[in-house]
């Protein structure tokens, strides 16, 4: 049995406010590649999911004059630090197991290059598999961001996710074990 559900996360205003804002669609989206993927590279489906889900929990709103400024958000932005923090502290309000917590918040900080100075980051497979779930949902444009679902579908994704996640876990099959950075 799991500590957290990826149902208790999307049900916390905490997620509601900052999901929405990166888009409840797109994090959907990621938390079912990072699942599928998970599998196929035997990590841990629950961390990955739950990563893939809160990744971009940490986006600010860079605007100038009404109008989103890429600019401003490509020179400033920092919302994988902001988005491992922030989840982190969701998670453990939430009860969830802190190595786990640990495990799940540096996949969210490693999840992108973006706001490094360099892209030379050795990832674990966990955190790789975040960052490939990342890309496979993103469209020009940050079109992606902008993707609508409606609250009723978007919840019944996520206990269909919550289903397939505690099925894997029972089938001995998921990595299994927070992986910790050595
Ligand atoms: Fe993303």
């Amino acid at each position: 049995m799991r500590d957290v559900t990826i149902l208790d996360i999307f049900e916390h205003h905490i997620a509601q406010k900052y999901l929405k804002r990166s888009g409840m669609a797109h994090a959907i989206a990621v938390a079912y590649h990072a699942f599928h993927l998970a599998r196929e590279h035997k990590v841990d489906v629950d961390i990955a999911a739950k990563a893939g889900f809160l990744h971009d929990i940490g986006h600010f709103t860079w605007y100038r004059n009404g109008k989103w400024d890429y600019e401003l958000y490509r020179k400033n932005d920092i919302h994988p630090i902001k988005g491992a923090e922030r989840a982190h502290k969701l998670l453990i309000r939430l009860g969830e197991n802190p190595v786990q917590a640990k495990a799940t918040s540096l996949a969210i900080l490693f999840h992108t290059d973006s706001f490094l100075p360099s892209n030379d980051i050795i990832r674990t497979p966990l955190q790789q598999v975040v960052k490939w779930a990342d890309e496979k949902d993103e469209e020009e444009g940050g079109n992606h961001h902008y993707r609508k679902i409606e609250h009723e579908r978007a919840k019944q994704s996520i206990i269909r996710l919550d289903k397939m996640i505690d099925e894997e876990i029972m089938s001995g099959k998921s990595g299994g074990g927070a992986q910790l950075p050595s």
